[in-house]
């Protein structure tokens, strides 16, 4: 079965791949950086040394400076409210180590469709089993209804007091509940939180006594969705969870937000290098976790080298002048493309507009979009698309929450996020983007072409979900 636009040998199009391309590493930023710590005796002996719990203290003061000016929040982020990380996926087991119980922490909530490799990170720390989805909405980008019902029916059948597992000087804070989002171009439904609904999440958060962890690892990332926008249009994307909760009045020692940054989409993720943004009392905490307390922070010596590319102005250079022009451009050829071949076969691009946002702000790795109902559910077109048509794309019930029949159930009903696929802009180039949606517009051709002839498309192909 071959595409109506190529010819028989094609290399594999990876729309599913969530990863930048290894054209847009800052690697002379990196080997500047390396240099300059690595040719200095002082400063090599400094890195080459277990690093300090909390991580090197002059990123953590180039982060709060950089966070400070990339942010417009009403207080500008400090040393000590930083903690430097091994990228996002490592603080989250961090943060689960410290400030959870795997008892007494009754419920995770994650919000749906999710980012699905976190759900190991939380099993790994014994919530198999209490994992929950809360829904998005298409308006202000959560159904925070659903998550209040569902913190309410959890506080009614909850019987422990108090940490069993989590106890004494070494565990000074643990949390009931857990939130998981992405609430800025979110991976993987592209959708933004809205300033109100940030401001309820946090409201909420703190009536239940829960943390908030967000991923904030594409917020660096923006641009105009119109492409006839000028470059430095005003972006609308609402204030981090994190600054939010510091803002509202009764802010807490420990607070109910922690914001987990990354180098990964900025640098590249082998650099395994992020931060914690948090309240100082967490950050203390976070930085005594077993493995630091032991090793230090664990990504000691690349941080040397992130210091040096944030101090010299590398990194927000390169990210205004190389990372933003070339996503940016790759969306607009993407959406162009998908205007163009898939929109007219019925699939719909699935993109939320926060009431209180004026312009239409683009940004992070994805974009997302659902299939007319004529079709069978992603999971099927995606394997056509992988067997027949080296293609490949991510499909909604990949992103459903481990162990949650609820989430599953959600995605399959009528409308539900199963119908879903999210393509990735960040890996290749203008070209095999537009191939991409090209074979993907082929699948749906192909497909409409065999249901027609009475063919049992399910039962032929199939792909595995994670
Ligand atoms: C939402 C989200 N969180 C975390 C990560 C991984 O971040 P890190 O490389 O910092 O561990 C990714 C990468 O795709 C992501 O999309």
């Amino acid at each position: 079965m071959g595409s109506i636009s190529e010819g028989p040998a094609r290399a594999l199009i990876n729309l599913q791949l969530g990863w930048p391309s290894p054209r847009l590493f800052a690697k002379e930023g990196l080997l500047k950086g390396a240099q300059e710590v690595l040719t200095s005796d002082k400063e090599s002996a400094a890195a080459l040394i277990y690093g300090p719990h909390a991580g090197h203290p002059p990123l953590r003061e180039s982060i709060a400076e950089w966070l400070s000016s990339v942010y417009t929040s009403s207080q500008p982020t400090t040393k000590e409210r930083i903690c430097v990380t091994n990228g996002a996926s490592g603080n989250l087991a961090n943060v689960l180590l410290k400030f959870s119980d795997p008892i007494y922490t009754r419920k995770i909530f994650m919000v749906e469709p999710t980012y699905f490799l976190a759900c190991p990170i939380f099993e790994d720390n014994g919530f198999q089993g209490r994992l929950r989805g809360v829904p998005e909405d298409d308006k202000e980008g959560l159904d925070l209804e659903f998550l209040r019902r569902e913190l309410e029916t959890a506080e009614a059948v909850a019987t422990e007091t108090a940490p069993t597992i989590k106890t004494g000087r070494t565990y000074p804070k643990v949390y009931k509940y857990f939130i998981y989002l992405v609430p800025t171009f979110s991976n993987p439904s592209g959708k933004t939180l809205s300033l109100s609904m940030r401001q309820d999440l946090v409201a909420l958060a703190r009536q239940y006594d829960a943390l908030i962890v967000s991923d904030d690892v594409y917020d660096f990332l923006q641009w105009p969705e119109d492409s006839s926008a000028p470059h430095d249009s005003v972006s609308q994307v609402p204030p981090r969870l994190v600054d939010i909760d510091r803002a509202m009045p009764g802010y807490t020692k420990w607070g109910n937000t922690l914001s987990n940054g990354s180098f990964s989409k900025v640098i590249g993720p082998g650099v395994r290098v992020g931060w914690a943004d948090c309240s100082p009392a967490m950050v203390l905490e976070l930085a005594e976790v077993g493995s630091s307390s032991s090793g230090g922070q664990p990504a000691h010596l690349t941080s040397t080298f992130v210091d040096k590319m944030l101090r010299s102005g590398y990194m927000q250079e390169f990210i205004s002048n190389t990372l933003i022009p070339a996503y940016r451009k790759r969306y607009y050829f993407l959406m162009k493309a998908i205007n163009e071949l898939l929109v007219p076969l019925g699939m719909k691009v699935e993109v939320n507009r926060p009431a209180d946002a004026t312009t239409a702000t683009a940004g992070g790795f994805f974009t997302y979009l659902s299939l007319p109902e004529d079709l069978p559910a992603a999971k099927i077109v995606a394997a056509v698309a992988f067997q027949d048509y080296q293609l490949r794309v991510a499909f909604g019930h990949m992103f459903t929450v481990t162990g949650d029949h609820g989430s599953t159930s959600r995605a399959e009903e009528k409308g539900g996020f199963a119908r879903c696929i999210r393509l990735c802009w960040a890996w290749h180039e203008e070209d095999e983007i537009q191939s991409g949606v090209q074979r993907l517009a082929d699948v749906i051709i192909d497909i409409r072409g065999r249901m027609k002839r009475g063919e049992d498309i399910g039962s032929n192909v199939s792909i595995g979900i994670r």
